[in-house]
């Protein structure tokens, strides 16, 4: 069922409730989250994205209760990953000659995912597509997040459908960001940024500038997952420049993990420690073992000390923590700083390991790892206490 949003825009998009894992196994969806398609209608009538493929069917149906399928003039593909294309091929099968508009990487992303001929119109920044009361603008978003991203503006509603930015995975029914609870969408729309477009700082930063350049006025955004941006729509923009900016809060992250509780006895002695030297820096503990990858990654996000842990195992470390690594070398974080200890029983490696990964990740490490043999004993902790206050003075 449409939802009508504008006097010209109605959201025909899927609501997933059942969403728990995105990108695969890499991005944890507890909220649930949104495919959001949007039908513009004027005197020429647009669809702009559709929904993920397993909801392509259901998307079809529901359009055709919306709208006579043959009256679409127009697609426009602001993005080709297939949450918002899987829809596409089943769409296209009804309306196979309705152009489709979208950047020229979008066009091999698309033709690259379903090897379909389709009456692609590439199209750069600037150029227009006129509706009749009112023009489409599209604006190139490369690398926010994929190469062939894209936003498109539609002018005298002063509509941003920025699709993947400005998005969050949460879904909820009630459309708009007034009306849900504010802490819980922040950190949606916070976790989104931390896990995804963290590498592309600069980027963001740049492009926000360029669009803020136009002085188009913008009274929504409407995001292709989540919630749509009516109450003061630029607070997200503004978040999104505090963010780029190697954003952190007065905040550690002890990071371990453990297999006897050894490591975590010294994660929490060097909290302690970090805790007792300053105590304005609020501290928090997680056993990345068992906890959520992505919830932990926005905490790293939000520190400006990451002090990481392993047992040492085989001479390496524990998955759980080698997992986590690699995703922080790859999100490419600035202005950190790391260090990090491990309890061993012969071998040791565990410690060095995830010293050299966090440096090789961009941190500054501000101490040598810390070793203890076996279980820490008084002399340990008390060792691993005055380790974290040494880390919280050099920081
Ligand atoms: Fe929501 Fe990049 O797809």
């Amino acid at each position: 069922m449409g939802v009508r949003i504008t006097d010209s825009v109605t959201w025909v998009g899927k609501i997933d409730w059942e969403l728990q894992k995105f990108h695969g196994e890499e991005y944890s969806t507890f909220k649930g989250s949104s495919y959001n398609s949007y039908l513009v209608r004027d005197e020429k009538t647009v669809l702009i994205d559709t929904v993920y493929r397993p909801y392509a069917k259901e998307f079809v149906a529901q359009l055709e209760h919306e709208i006579d399928l043959d009256s679409i003039d127009y697609i426009i593909a602001n993005h080709a990953e297939v949450d918002h294309s899987g829809a596409m091929p089943e769409l296209m099968e009804r309306i196979p000659n309705v152009p489709i508009y979208c950047s020229p990487q979008a066009v091999k992303s698309l033709k690259g995912h379903y090897h379909k001929d389709w009456d692609f119109r590439p199209v750069k920044t600037g150029d227009t597509l006129a509706l009749g009361a009112k023009t489409i603008t599209f604006v190139n978003a490369a690398m926010l997040h994929w190469p062939d991203s894209m936003f498109s503006y539609l002018d005298k509603e002063n509509i941003l459908f920025s699709n993947d930015a400005f998005g969050h995975h949460l879904a909820s029914a009630r459309m708009f960001n007034d009306l849900v609870d504010e802490g819980e969408l922040m950190h949606e729309c916070m976790k989104y940024y931390a896990n995804i477009l963290t590498p592309f700082n600069k980027l963001v930063v740049k492009k926000i500038h360029e669009v803020v350049g136009f002085g188009l006025p913008v009274d929504y955004i409407m995001p292709s997952h989540g919630i749509i941006w009516r109450d003061n729509p630029l607070q997200i923009v503004h978040k999104y420049l505090e963010w780029a900016e190697d954003y952190q809060e007065k905040q550690v992250v002890v990071l371990y993990d453990t297999m006897w509780n050894s490591t975590r006895d010294m994660a929490e002695c060097i909290a302690e420690g970090i805790r007792k030297a300053s105590p304005e820096l609020e501290v928090k503990l997680f056993n990345v073992g068992q906890r959520d990858k992505n919830e932990v990654i926005l905490e790293v996000f939000k520190s400006r000390l990451v002090v990481a842990g392993s047992s040492t195992i085989n001479k390496g470390i524990l998955s759980g923590m080698a997992g986590l690594l690699e995703m922080i070398k790859g999100l490419g974080f600035k202005n950190k700083f790391g260090a990090a200890f491990g309890s061993y029983g012969w071998s040791g490696e565990g410690a060095g390991i995830v010293s050299e990964w966090l440096e090789k990740s961009g941190f500054e490490m501000l101490a040598e790892p810390l070793k203890v043999l076996w279980k820490p004993d008084e002399e340990a902790r008390a060792q691993c206490e005055a380790y974290g206050a040494q880390l919280a003075e050099r920081l």
